[in-house]
């Protein structure tokens, strides 16, 4: 009987041991197969990479102590490396491969490109807020939803909304006199300005219908950034599954529970005004900010005629489009998405979603910044805002009018200041793209890009040049 019971055990015991050995007699191998495979498949770009200069790495870590710290600290280190190794320099983040390019010519290679589109892996921590939008998207999809948005940032689209860009400044003029002899964060204007204008503009829905704030937007903006740039920076923070478990994962949800709320109720109302047949914004101008009235008064140069210094420079926005898709296209932004969603096949509602969420965050997260920054300079240049503000008087006199789209023409130096403030202060000071095949540098490397450097690069600036 008790012989009974304990041969099975042994038996299973037996069967156990003989498992688990034949399972490390296959694990060994397999491993060793697969680092013989990745050891392969990288040998070309580490052979490449040895020729790129770079601080020098510990084993199986590489450089990942640069990237400790605060992230202005990060920043900072990192940027100073091209100081210490030259325009092109290297660290390896563990296995991973990052070349930091601050030299413009090699840049352009980079953005020109039509093959390397692809964002850094990195970017993927936008996703649960801006989904597949233009920022994150690649291939067919980035490149069908690029054609079908860049025509609405036109020109000719911008223009049409001058009343609306008077109307908002004229109002965070008044909300800033509050401040006056104060020290105060200007940043926070200029980030309500900014939605607002984005929702009155681009949405085309009048920010009276929100219920939410645009500061109470911008502000959650704020905050998931700096959780993605914890997630960046903080190697123990990336993997899902451990960020999931931290409590920056249920503050993003409640953040980005703010964000979709007011891009969800943006398209609502807009998808209503369509359905009603209003086209165009709904935003209420007051008589004072219309151009219209003071037409008379101004110069009626066209932008043909005209250029800004920015144009006359050859410099392109990044979602300028070469020619004009005609008059019957030329629509703002929601308004275009809505209407060509009507068959779904051009785009769904997932995917105007997620594009909204994209162009409210970058078209209000830079200006806000760049107009901050530039408040900035004209604060501590008071030479410079002496020189600004000839210039504005040479245009507008007394008059409190408001500003046509050709006065913005004649504003050459405010425009050059505005230019420079950017190159200083870039508001999205790095970008980076995953680079799958070679490109004279090497191959499956991630690719920095420090927007701050390259405008910060000695043979081609010098030193400033108006501040
Ligand atoms: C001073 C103002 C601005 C600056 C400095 C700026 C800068 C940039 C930069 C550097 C990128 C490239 C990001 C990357 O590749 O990782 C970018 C992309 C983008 N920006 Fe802007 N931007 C500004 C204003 C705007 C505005 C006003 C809008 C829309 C209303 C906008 C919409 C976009 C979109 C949709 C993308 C993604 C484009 C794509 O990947 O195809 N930006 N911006």
């Amino acid at each position: 009987m008790s012989t009974a019971t304990v041969t099975p055990d042994l038996t299973e015991s037996s069967s156990v041991l003989s498992a688990s050995t034949v399972f490390y007699f296959l694990l060994i191998p397999a491993v060793l197969l697969w680092y013989a495979y990745w050891y392969i498949s990288r040998r070309h770009m580490l052979e490449l990479a040895e020729k790129i200069p770079g601080p020098k790495g510990y084993p199986i870590i590489g450089n990942a102590l640069e990237f400790l710290g605060t992230s202005p600290q990060i920043f900072k280190n990192v940027y100073s490396k091209s100081y210490e190794f030259g325009t092109t320099v290297k660290l390896w983040a563990g296995p991973k491969l990052l070349i930091f390019l601050t030299d413009p010519r090699d840049v352009e290679i980079i953005l020109s490109s039509h093959v390397h589109i692809d964002k850094a892996p990195e970017y993927r921590f936008f996703k649960p807020w801006l989904g597949d939008g233009l920022l994150i998207s690649t291939g067919q999809k980035w490149r069908a939803h690029r054609k079908l948005i860049a025509p609405t940032f036109h020109l000719n689209v911008l223009k049409s909304f001058i009343d609306l860009f008077n109307a908002n400044s004229r109002e965070v003029v008044q909300k800033l006199k509050k401040e006056i002899g104060k020290e105060f964060d200007c940043h926070d204007y200029m980030s309500e300005a900014t939605v607002e204008m984005l929702l009155e503009t681009a949405m085309g829905v009048s920010k009276k219908t929100q219920d939410q704030s645009g500061y109470a937007y911008a502000k959650a903006v704020m905050e998931m950034c700096d959780i993605l740039h914890l997630r960046h920076t903080k190697v123990w923070l990336r993997p899902d599954l451990i960020f999931n478990m931290t409590t920056y994962a249920k503050y993003q949800e409640k953040l980005l529970n703010t964000i979709h709320s007011l891009t969800r109720k943006v398209i609502k109302k807009k998808r209503a005004d369509f359905d009603k047949g209003v086209r165009g914004s709904t935003a209420e101008v007051p008589e004072d900010a219309k151009t219209k009235n003071y037409e008379k008064n101004v110069s009626s140069k066209t932008v043909v005629e005209g250029l800004s210094y920015g144009q006359s420079a050859g410099l392109k926005d990044d979602l300028d489009v070469d020619e004009d898709v005609g008059e019957k296209k030329r629509m703002a932004f929601l308004d275009l998405m809505i209407e060509a969603s009507q068959n779904g096949v051009v785009i769904n509602d997932e995917e105007i979603k997620e594009q909204v969420d994209t162009i409210m965050f970058e078209g209000h997260d830079t200006t806000a910044a760049g107009s901050s920054f530039f408040l900035c300079m004209m604060g501590v240049h008071q030479h410079i805002q002496d020189k600004v503000i000839e210039e504005l008087d040479g245009i507008f006199g007394d008059s409190d009018r408001p500003a046509t789209f050709a006065d913005t023409l004649e504003m050459k130096y405010l425009e050059r200041c505005l230019m420079e403030t950017l190159r200083m202060y870039p508001p999205v000071p790095i970008i980076a793209r995953q680079i799958n095949q070679d490109i004279k540098l090497g191959t499956l490397a991630m690719f920095i890009i420090s927007m701050y450097r390259v405008s910060h690069f000695g043979h081609f600036y010098g030193v400033s040049r108006l501040f």
